[in-house]
């Protein structure tokens, strides 16, 4: 058995630790062994080195308050290991009053190295803990499934891992959001990362910053904070990787590649022709196509792309193609989800709660966080009312109701902040899932052509080398992943970019082998993801050969 923080927070940190077996059953041939015991001091070392090996180097006189029992966790019947959970403020004022929400997890890899991954899902306004939840988390219960289960491919496996709720306005965050733009968003969260460094003594080591969607904003103008602010004690910037992200402009990335994308889907979506042509009028009439044909090229003109109307501008929305297709699409398939186009009817519902217009709760359905008894579980707020993602303007400058303001910053592949990030760490990996309509993967390699770095513009060649994910042993059928050959990928200074076929916006969910894998390209421990090799974290016959990695290919024996 692993040493858990149950163990920890069972006695709470007047702690003890006990080692050898402790009695069981009454058989006459159970050898009694009375257990070593030892009181544990926060701070210090065991004196027995059998628990000393066992012990956490993470529970402190300063870390104590925010462990959380890892099997206390409710409605998770097994031991999520040990964490630490709570608010910090996101400065050293002592009458700070602006504070983050964290859940930290130390690697279970025995030897992951000094380093720091901190994952942040996107919105604006929505909760990392919803990635926790459903995506890379040591625990996840997705869409549809009774209750939780393990995540064999949580990153926790791999890397420290840290879910951050900022900015501040959202989840379990205090204190009122007064920022406008993304560098006043990087200032908020070094300020909150100095007090989890100092907090957890993780000073000098490295940091990669992960994250999804509205994250492809966050995390390059995070690590361009953590670059500006010139101090590895505290900001020591390794690498930094993101899925399915807005990076550039919307028109571009939802707009310009929207026909192409449904043409190539249609089999699916079952639009017919006479819209279909009417869409390929107004993509014309948008300079969409010619557009598209133009600068989603390898190697792009080398020149910057102009900025197309705003269709939501415009007084029609005749160039408005994201909803003129979605409109469409959801007649045909009530249960369409612009997240994972593969989705049909019936609904399945979240418990991490409504998100938008059409999501579905059953009457009675209870949100996980923000229930008492989860709040309580992790030294979150009792009584916040948690959305996933929160209906507060977290752009608001103070004015909450402030629907008109929103974030001032351009877009990180527009003004020159992700590429000092790729040209910073040499380690930049952007990813996306084919099944993703909201941000498509041809509208990523568009924002993408737009940017210079390392000397040239664009990538120079598509990246189309195939991608592997590795096979493995896995058995759990709550929460399984495919192997083999899933997508694309190529690499050029220093900014890898890769894509998988069946994944959603959510990739890691959809497709953990594949996360799990770039994860451990991030980390430096495989060159890229061409290597046919086993996980880093498991040994086996990984070529497929072998039964063991082999599901059953037997045929279903009820025609239901
Ligand atoms: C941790 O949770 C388990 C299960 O609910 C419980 O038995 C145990 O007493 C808890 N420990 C503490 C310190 O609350
Ligand atoms: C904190 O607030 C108190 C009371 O308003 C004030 O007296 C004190 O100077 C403040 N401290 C700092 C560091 O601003
Ligand atoms: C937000 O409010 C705090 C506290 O009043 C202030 O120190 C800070 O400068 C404000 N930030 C911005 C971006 O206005
Ligand atoms: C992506 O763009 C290329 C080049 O314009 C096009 O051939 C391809 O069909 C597009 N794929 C999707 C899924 O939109
Ligand atoms: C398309 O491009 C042409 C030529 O540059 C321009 O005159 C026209 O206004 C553009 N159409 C739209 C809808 O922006
Ligand atoms: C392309 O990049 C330039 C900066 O090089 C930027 O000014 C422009 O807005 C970008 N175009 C688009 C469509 O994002
Ligand atoms: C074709 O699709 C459009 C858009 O959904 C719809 O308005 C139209 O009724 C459809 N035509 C037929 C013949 O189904
Ligand atoms: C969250 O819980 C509060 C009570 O604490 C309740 O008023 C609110 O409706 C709940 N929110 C959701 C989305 O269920
Ligand atoms: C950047 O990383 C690649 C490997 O991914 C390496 O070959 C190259 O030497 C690195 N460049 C610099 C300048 O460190
Ligand atoms: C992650 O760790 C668990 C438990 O130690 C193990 O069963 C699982 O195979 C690991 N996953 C990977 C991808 O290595
Ligand atoms: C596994 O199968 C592939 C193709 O079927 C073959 O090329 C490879 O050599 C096999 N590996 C082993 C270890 O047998
Ligand atoms: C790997 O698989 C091959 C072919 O199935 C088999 O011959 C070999 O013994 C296996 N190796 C291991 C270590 O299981």
């Amino acid at each position: 058995m692993r040493f858990s923080l149950a163990c920890v927070a069972t006695l709470f940190c007047a702690s003890t630790a006990i080692a050898g077996s402790t009695p069981h059953g009454f058989g006459a041939f159970n050898k009694v062994r009375s257990p070593t015991i030892e009181k544990r001091e926060p701070g210090q070392p065991f004196h027995n080195a059998k628990l000393q090996k066992r012990a956490s180097r993470w529970l402190t006189e300063k870390t104590k308050e925010f462990a959380v029992n890892g099997t206390g966790i409710p409605d998770v019947p097994f031991d999520i290991g040990e964490s630490y959970a709570g608010l910090l403020p996101i400065s050293d004022d002592p009458n700070e009053t602006r504070e983050l929400f964290f859940w930290f997890f130390p690697s279970t890899n025995p030897n992951p190295g000094e380093e720091i991954t901190i994952w942040f899902n996107g919105g604006p306004g929505c909760s990392s803990l919803s990635g926790l939840l459903t995506e890379n988390g040591p625990f996840v219960w997705d869409a549809g499934t009774l209750a939780p289960t393990p995540n064999p491919y949580t990153w926790v496996n791999l890397t420290n891992m840290v879910w951050v709720e900022q900015p501040v306005g959202v989840g379990f965050t205090q204190g009122t959001p007064n920022i406008t733009n993304e560098v006043e968003l990087g200032l908020e969260f070094i300020g909150f990362y100095k007090q989890f460094v100092d907090t957890f003594d993780v000073h000098k080591w490295k940091v990669y910053l992960t994250g999804e969607s509205y994250a492809g904003f966050y995390v390059p103008y995070i690590a361009d904070a953590f670059i500006t602010a010139d101090d590895t004690d505290y900001y020591n910037l390794a690498g930094v990787g993101i899925n399915d992200p807005i990076i550039g402009d919307e028109t571009n990335q939802q707009q310009v590649v929207q026909l192409a994308f449904v043409e190539y889907w249609n089999n699916l979506f079952y639009l017919n022709e006479t819209f279909l042509d009417e869409m390929r009028a107004h993509n014309e009439f948008c300079n969409y196509t010619q557009y598209q044909e133009k600068y989603l090229t390898f190697p792009p003109p080398q020149e910057p792309f102009p900025v197309l109307p705003d269709p939501y501008a415009s007084e029609d929305y005749t160039c408005d193609q994201f909803d003129n297709f979605y409109s469409a699409i959801i007649a045909v398939n009530p249960c369409y989800n612009i997240y994972h186009i593969t989705e049909t009817c019936p609904h399945p519902y979240s418990v991490l709660g409504i998100v938008n217009t059409g999501d579905y709760s059953p009457p009675g359905a209870t949100v996980y966080f923000n229930r008492t008894d989860v709040q309580k579980a992790i030294h979150a707020p009792v009584g916040t009312n948690w959305m996933q993602c929160t209906d507060v303007n977290v752009f608001g400058d103070g004015e909450n109701n402030n629907q008109s303001r929103s974030d001032q910053s351009l877009g990180p592949a527009q003004n020159g902040v992700l590429a000092r990030v790729i040209d910073y760490t040499n380690n930049t990996i952007i990813g996306s899932g084919n099944l993703d309509m909201l941000l498509n993967t041809n509208g990523t390699l568009l924002a993408i052509q737009n940017m210079t770095w390392g000397g040239k513009q664009g990538l120079q060649e598509y990246p189309g080398t195939p991608l592997y994910a590795p096979y493995h042993p896995e058995t759990n059928l709550g929460f399984p992943t495919g192997a083999g050959e899933l997508g694309f990928w190529g690499s050029e200074r220093g900014l890898t970019f890769y894509q998988t076929q069946l994944a959603g916006h959510e990739l890691p969910e959809y497709a953990p082998g594949v996360a799990y894998r770039m994860l451990e390209i991030l980390l430096g421990r495989i060159e890229n993801f061409s290597v046919v090799s086993d996980f880093t974290t498991q040994s086996g016959n990984y070529t497929g050969n072998s039964t063991i990695y082999r599901r059953s290919m037997e045929m279903p024996s009820y025609f239901q």
